[in-house]
């Protein structure tokens, strides 16, 4: 008599664990630190993080067009309007740049910007901070900026194609605003006891929002080990916020500002600056939109939308032309 044939579809233990052959290539790929583009298989929340990492990267650069452009009108000189001018609209390039790598990811922009005007999605909190002086200006190029390029540059790294080619191209305009903020605030300083003081008043405010742009303390910030494995982020948010402060703490000699943190030295054993402690509870109550600007920006980004509806409907009109007249042609 013949014995039962074991049950085909009663695998060994180790088997149900086992990857299959796309999961296994995109480990091989993650392992040999190549690149994962849109066409490759990818595992749902390398996806998800992807998603909301690089559509609040947009936003951030949307967002962030606003404290700055409140100056245009009012920059002390054509010189000085003209740079401005130019880097606001690197920002909006930033922004569009990264809403069309994220979707890639299968993520409309409608859905990314309907997100952000209900005010569902997040943003850099450092936007939701006023910029009352023209020496904002300054220190907004110098800090926010600075600590972009601080972020961003190991972002071009970054293990999903898009996001790092798009990165590659925002870095190269970073160190250009990052130079513009720091000129503003040398020649401020090379200036009156009131354009000193108006220097280090805005250098004052930016800078712990600053240090906060990194993110939560390493102990505190559960997501970055995943992140880490799968090779979009290289350091670690404390590691980018030291070499941020490293960065620092000369260019602030050669200005002739004060940082303001009282506890901040060089440590001669750990080569590295101690810092004060920074005001997590404001952070949080920032993000959770209870910062200075938060209804304010969201605000104007909501009439932004509205106002522009009459270009997003000449482009579909314009587009369906097109298509009509290349069906006539064919
Ligand atoms: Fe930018
Ligand atoms: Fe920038």
């Amino acid at each position: 008599m013949m014995t039962t044939p074991a049950e085909p579809y009663a695998l060994p233990a180790e088997a149900s664990v086992e990857v299959s052959a796309e999961e296994h290539q995109f480990n091989e790929l993650i392992a040999a630190d190549s690149r994962i583009e849109p066409r490759d298989w990818m595992p749902e929340a390398y996806r998800k993080t992807l998603v909301r990492q690089i559509s609040q990267h947009a936003n951030s650069e949307i967002i962030g067009m606003q404290p700055e452009a409140n100056w245009i009108t009012r920059a002390p000189s054509l010189k000085r309007k003209a740079i401005l001018m130019a880097k606001v609209q690197d920002e909006a390039g930033h922004g569009l740049y990264l809403y069309s790598a994220a979707q890639t990811l299968g993520t409309s922009r409608d859905e990314m910007t309907d997100a952000l005007i209900a005010g569902k999605a997040r943003y850099s909190s450092i936007f939701n901070y006023p910029s009352p002086t023209w020496a904002d200006m300054g220190a907004i190029g110098w800090l926010v900026d600075g600590a972009a390029i601080c972020n961003q540059v190991p972002l071009c790294r970054a293990s999903y194609g898009p996001y790092g080619r798009a990165m590659v191209r925002i870095c190269k305009e970073e160190s250009f605003h990052q130079r513009q903020g720091f000129e503003i605030l040398l020649e401020l300083m090379n200036g009156t006891p009131a354009q000193r003081e108006m220097a280090q008043d805005a250098v004052n405010r930016w800078y712990w929002p600053a240090l906060q742009m990194f993110g939560p303390p390493d102990n505190d910030s559960p997501n970055s080990a995943q992140s880490m494995a799968w090779n979009i982020k290289r350091f670690s948010n404390d590691e980018l916020r030291q070499r941020f402060v490293g960065m620092c703490v000369p260019q602030a000699e050669v200005l002739g500002v004060t940082l303001p943190d009282p506890d901040l030295r060089y440590n001669e054993e750990t080569k590295q600056y101690d810092m004060g402690e920074i005001d997590w509870t404001e952070f949080h109550e920032v993000l959770a939109g209870r910062g200075p600007a938060n209804a304010r920006r969201l605000q104007r980004r909501r009439e932004a939308h509205e106002e522009g509806a009459w270009v997003r409907e000449a482009a579909v009109a314009y587009a369906r032309k097109q298509a009509v007249a290349a069906t006539a042609v064919a």
